[in-house]
């Protein structure tokens, strides 16, 4: 590509798309395993993968080849008529999710959240009547850009600017049982964790705190909603973040990785919750396309794969040891190691944004999560080497 084109892709962003990003001046042309490249031909280590989208990289043939295939056969349908690859993804995320008996598929994770907080008040309506509506959600916590998704989202940048937001939301403090228990009530419908927070800060849920809440849940006839959306699919090295847990929530949202980078968002409920749920409830018109939903089959397969989760706790553990020497040569700077797998947050003393852009002018690219947390999030078939590469950069960034 002529710079000249880069430089007019960079002017058409700033004149024509509304901006509600901060992006560098470089354009991004393409990508090949865990490497992006710019029009210039620069390569970039990328641990940011499409904020934990691009778990299986670029240029997987394995993603190209399904694309190509129902490109050929079908993209879109409508959900008024059957098709065989969202039957065929649905029956793979069942039979993996242990507790979950169905799906449905919508096209991103707000709108999974949507669908989840709608299904919770349906199910507390037809079982407890119109009064049980509260949804208890956390300090940190981050479920989307919509009104019910910032209605539960906990920082108030994010909901203050659009006020009113929708109503029936309390907040706990994260891992605060007391804190839970507090709000916990009759007109509770559901409570909403994120197994470990994405946004917020890349905090760990205590197994026992999940444990606790699930019991709690079950005695204020509450539903357990989990939001899996950035830390499903792998990223934490079991295929779901709570399943070390041992706790079944009654819903679950997953979106971002699930169609290799297609969008495509879904909600998994237990055939209880499932239930209570009538034709004409809900819909969306995306939701499940033969596209998106033979594309999530094709990775999801790949991802389940015992083998593959094995890979990436092998060197989810490699990058423990590594942050932990971090931390060791840092003890000033790097205050807390946040997060597990493959989804690891750094927080320090300073600046994220400061430490990004140094470690991006290094050809690195990592993520922020607030003012002072880094955010490392690579694809989920990065080997020892790309952790060596990018704590070496990390290890410059912080000097
Ligand atoms: C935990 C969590 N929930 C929900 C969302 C919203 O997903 P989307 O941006 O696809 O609407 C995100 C996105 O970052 C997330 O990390």
């Amino acid at each position: 590509m002529e710079a000249q084109e880069a430089t007019a892709a960079i002017q058409a962003d700033r004149e024509y798309v509304l901006q509600t990003y901060a992006k560098p001046d470089f354009v991004i042309e393409r990508g090949e395993g865990v490497y992006l490249y710019d029009t210039e031909g620069r390569r970039y280590l990328d641990f940011v993968a499409g904020i934990a989208v691009n778990a299986l990289g670029y240029g997987d043939p394995d993603i190209t080849r399904a694309i190509t295939d129902q490109a050929d056969k079908l993209i879109h349908l409508s959900n008024l008529y059957h098709s065989i690859p969202a039957g065929e993804l649905a029956r793979m995320l069942v039979e993996q999710t242990p507790g979950l008996d169905r799906v449905f598929f919508c096209n991103s994770g707000a709108e999974a959240i949507e669908g989840a907080i709608k299904f919770a008040r349906r199910h507390a309506r037809a079982h407890f009547g119109p009064e049980k509506t509260t949804i208890v959600a956390f300090d940190g916590s981050f479920h989307g850009r919509t009104m019910g998704a910032v209605a539960v989202t906990a920082r108030e940048k994010y909901r203050e600017p659009f006020m009113p937001v929708m109503p029936g939301v309390r907040f706990a403090r994260y891992n605060d049982l007391e804190s839970l228990r507090e709000q916990m009530c009759t007109d509770v419908c559901a409570v909403l964790i994120e197994p470990v927070q994405g946004e917020g800060g890349l905090r760990s849920a205590d197994p026992a705190f999940l444990q606790s809440a699930r019991k709690l849940c079950d005695e204020f006839n509450a539903l357990l909603i989990f939001d899996e959306i950035q830390s499903g699919v792998g990223r934490t090295g079991t295929l779901w973040a709570h399943e070390p847990s041992g706790v079944r929530p009654d819903l679950m949202t997953i979106a971002k990785p699930l169609a290799g980078g297609l969008p495509i968002g879904g909600i998994l409920l237990t055939q209880n919750v499932a239930d209570s749920i009538q034709a004409g409830d809900h819909g969306t018109t995306f939701g499940g396309n033969p596209l998106a939903a033979h594309v999530a089959a094709t990775v999801f397969r790949k991802i389940s794969d015992p083998a593959f989760l094995a890979r990436v706790r092998e060197v989810s553990s490699y990058l423990d040891e590594s942050l932990a020497d971090l931390q060791a040569e840092f003890p000033d700077t790097v205050l807390e190691l946040r997060g597990c797998g493959l989804m690891r947050g750094i927080r320090i003393a300073g600046s994220a944004a400061r430490v990004r852009e140094i470690a991006q002018q290094q050809h690195v690219l990592i993520a922020t999560a607030g003012d002072d947390v880094l955010r490392l999030v690579p694809p989920l078939i990065i080997t020892s080497q790309h952790v060596d590469e990018a704590i070496e950069v990390l290890r410059k960034a912080l000097s």
